[in-house]
This record gives C-alpha cells, sequence and structure tokens, in this order.
C-alpha cells in the first residue's frame, strides 16, 4: 500500500506553478467527442483522473496522442459501445460521457456510480436537462439507457446551481434543433473553459459563467484548439500551504479572481499575502484571527476548499466557524485533525474550530480527496511525522503534488508500506 509521509516544520520558499485544472479536463476530453475532426487540448494535468477518460475514448475507438501538456484527440472513428462499469466507475466525471455520445449518436448506454464519500451525489439536475432536450431514459440499478431520436431545444430551469448538470446539459444543447436556455446555471469558471471549447468548435452558447446559458443548436462541430484554465483548487491549497509554512513563497500561473474569496478570508484572518497579475506571495503570519466561511457555489467560497481551510483554522487565535452548504458529509478529516491536536466540534452543517493548537504528527487517512490534501497541509506544519495511507484520491488530484512540495523544501516522500 502506498502512503505519504511529511516530516512537518520545515519552511516553503520559492515557487510553485499550478497545473491545469483537473475540473475542467475531466469535461472538456469527453466533449473532444462532440468535434467532427481532430481537437488539441492544452495544459492538461497528468492525473489518473485524466488517465481513466482517454482511456474511455481510447476504448471507444478514438485516436489520443499524449504529448507532455496537451491531448491531441481524433475522435472520427468513434464507435458507440457501452462504457464498462469497471472504467466509468473511476471518477463521478465519466459521466460527462453520457452527453456527447446522447447528442453524437442520438444513444448512450453506460453504468454509473452513485454518490462517493461526501455525499449522496444523484445525478436528477442532469437526467433532467436530458429529458427536457427530447431523451428518453431508463434506468437499470446503476445502469443508464439513455435515447433520443431528435433533440430539440428547451427551457431548462435547475433546482440548484449544479456545476455537472450544466455542463452535461450544455453538451447536449449545443447539437439540439434550436434554441435552448439553462436557467439558475452554476457559474464557475469550468463551465466557462468548456464553453470556450463548444464555441470554438463552431457551437453558439453565451451567458457562460452567469446563471442564464442560452445555445443555439448547430449540426457540425470542427476540431479546433483549448486550453485549459490553471485549477483554482490546487491553487487555493498551495495558497494556504503559504500562509501555514511559507516565507514568501510564490505560486505562480494563477488566475486570482478564481480564489478571490478565499484571499479575501485570509486577508481578514491577517495573513500577510500579495496579489499579482497572475500569481500570489504569501508567507506565514502569526496571530491570525478566528474568521466565519461559509461554503457556497462560485464565486462564493469553494466547497473544494472547505476542508484545506480547516488546517489554517486551527492556527488562528479564537473559535473560527465553517459552515458547509454544497455536501452533507464533509466534515470526515476533521477526526483526524482532533487527533493530531485540533479541537474541533462538529455539528450537522458546520464546525467549530478552536484554535490556536499546535497539531503533533500521527497516523491518518485520506477519506476522500480534499480531505486528503487538508492532511497533507496539516503535516506540513505538524511536530514530527504524519503518515497519510489512501492517498490514491489526493493524487488524482493534485499533479506533480510530492515533487512541487519537495522543490520548495518540505519533507514529503511517497512510501510503500
Ligand atoms: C463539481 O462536482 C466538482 N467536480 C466538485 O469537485 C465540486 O465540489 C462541485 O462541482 C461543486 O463545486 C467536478 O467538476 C468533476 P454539483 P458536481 O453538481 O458537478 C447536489 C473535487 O473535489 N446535486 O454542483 O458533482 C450534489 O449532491 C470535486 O474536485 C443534486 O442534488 O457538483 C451536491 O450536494 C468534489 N442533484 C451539490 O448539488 C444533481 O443532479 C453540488 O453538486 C446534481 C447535484
Amino acid at each position: 500500500m502506498k502512503v505519504l509521509e511529511i516530516n512537518g516544520g520545515r519552511t516553503l520558499e520559492g515557487t510553485i506553478r499550478i497545473s491545469g485544472s483537473k475540473n475542467s479536463s475531466v469535461a472538456l476530453i469527453p466533449a473532444a467527442i462532440l468535434a467532427d475532426s481532430e481537437v488539441t487540448i492544452c495544459n492538461v494535468p497528468e492525473i489518473t483522473d485524466t488517465d481513466a477518460l482517454t482511456e474511455i475514448l481510447d476504448y471507444l475507438g478514438a485516436t489520443v496522442k499524449r504529448a507532455s501538456e496537451s491531448i491531441v484527440i481524433d475522435p472520427t472513428t468513434i464507435v458507440n459501445k457501452e462504457i464498462p462499469e469497471e472504467m466509468s466507475s473511476k471518477l463521478r466525471a465519466s459521466y460527462y460521457f453520457m452527453p456527447v455520445l446522447l447528442a453524437k449518436f442520438g444513444h448512450v448506454e453506460m453504468y454509473f456510480p452513485g454518490g462517493c464519500s461526501i455525499g449522496a451525489r444523484p445525478i436528477d439536475q442532469t437526467l433532467k436537462g436530458f429529458k427536457a432536450l427530447g431523451a428518453t431514459i431508463e434506468e437499470q440499478e446503476n445502469r443508464y439507457i439513455i435515447h433520443a431520436n431528435r433533440l430539440i431545444g428547451a427551457h431548462v430551469y435547475l433546482d440548484m446551481p449544479s456545476v455537472g448538470a450544466t455542463i452535461n446539459t450544455m453538451l447536449v444543447a449545443v447539437k439540439a434543433q434550436g434554441n435552448t436556455i439553462i436557467e439558475n446555471a452554476a457559474k464557475e469558471p469550468e463551465i466557462v473553459n468548456v464553453a470556450t471549447f463548444l464555441n470554438n468548435m463552431g457551437a453558439r452558447i453565451t451567458g457562460a459563467g452567469t446563471s442564464e446559458i442560452r445555445i443555439t443548436g448547430v449540426e457540425k462541430l470542427e476540431g479546433c484548439y483549448t486550453e485549459v484554465i490553471p485549477d483554482r483548487i490546487e491553487t487555493g491549497t498551495y495558497i494556504i500551504a503559504g500562509s501555514l509554512a511559507g516565507n514568501h513563497l510564490k505560486i505562480d500561473n494563477i488566475i486570482p479572481e478564481h480564489v478571490e474569496m478565499l484571499i479575501l478570508k485570509m486577508q481578514e484572518m491577517g495573513v500577510d499575502i500579495e496579489v499579482g497579475a497572475d500569481y500570489v506571495i504569501v508567507s506565514k503570519t502569526t496571530s491570525l484571527r478566528p474568521v466565519k466561511i461559509k461554503t457556497q457555489g462560485y464565486p462564493g467560497f469553494a466547497t473544494d476548499l472547505q476542508q484545506p481551510v480547516t488546517v489554517l483554522l486551527t492556527q488562528c487565535e479564537g473559535e473560527s466557524i465553517l459552515e458547509e452548504t454544497v455536501y452533507e458529509n464533509r466534515f470526515k478529516n476533521v477526526r483526524y485533525l482532533n487527533q493530531m491536536g485540533a479541537n474541533i466540534d462538529v455539528f450537522e452543517k458546520k464546525i467549530k474550530i478552536h484554535g490556536l493548537t499546535e497539531l503533533t504528527g500521527n497516523q491518518v487517512e485520506a477519506t476522500d480527496l480534499r480531505a486528503g490534501a487538508c492532511l497533507v497541509l496539516a503535516g506540513l506544519i505538524a511536530t514530527g511525522t504524519t503518515t497519510i495511507s489512501n492517498i490514491g484520491p489526493v493524487l488524482r488530484g493534485y499533479e506533480h503534488l510530492v515533487e512541487k512540495l519537495t522543490e520548495v523544501g518540505a519533507s514529503i516522500s511517497l512510501k510503500e508500506v
């Protein structure tokens, strides 16, 4: 079994360069199928999630060429066959193949897993979007058979601003006949990244990044070039690392606006942070003030940074409150932080962090991707050694995590035990 071993107390100095966004890449790669000729996607992170998706493309018969940080996909040889469960169950984002196969072939059959450890994560809003556009859906346990003789534009009102449902509906609507309006759409930057890719192919999408997206369906979509935006969650994770253990640590190749809420909250705490055009420089700061944080859809405080920022809140002097409004089970990291010396009370939808507490290394487990990131951050400042098991989920979401942190002075290594 692989574990991460971290010896805490090192100062982080130098520059960390942010990679392409996992949550954009996992939508852009399936979206390539919609093109009728070769596409190039640049700045794709080398993580197991993107590997799992290019494996599905390969299985469907597309030609996939992986260069250092880009992928060239020729989708013209794709055949429409069922995606087996062992492929689709590796990650939630495999469901982005549903809309693109439906839009291209009018039919898709695939397994899709339910929730994972942070919540139920149903896909009812995605299915609502497909039905509104003319599809019929047959569910057999975790297997979906989706069919549409004709896809016709519609007015889709999402019950909540779901990122996945917004992207899935957009991916079908670009090839539907007539106009589609998506109301109550999510506004995450990853949605804008996907819309830009589709418009580069010849789609006609306006309003991406707002709560109302308008799409006029087109007959053909041509191959093109697009670039993955910097990963805003990786950005936020390393900014937090800098505020915990940095000495003018530079986080480079970022879009500061995409982590604005985190930066504002850190400034409220009193963190020493300098914001540049495409970077921040951040240092460990003492006597931090406690704050209240409530996670929300973009541009609110990102739910994916909730677990990482908890470590910083343990270093604030006083009681901070963190409310999680997006997922129903995203505090599994707390028990391990408390084992390391934190003093956190858990309630149904929020936690109360009583700081400042010294952290001590311990044997802990990554229960999910961002919980694992939280424990890496805790290990960086804990006295002694922290060993993190079940590290797979963390490596799926952070490209070259060990290399990037080692480069700036952390003592972190991947070990086989
Ligand atoms: C995306 O998940 C991200 N994943 C998540 O990041 C992120 O936490 C989430 O958006 C919110 O920002 C990817 O982009 C691959 P949602 P997604 O649909 O699309 C409920 C990470 O750590 N809901 O906006 O699945 C759902 O249960 C991951 O990188 C329904 O009830 O998120 C959740 O409580 C974790 N019905 C909430 O809405 C639906 O049909 C937000 O889900 C869809 C969602």
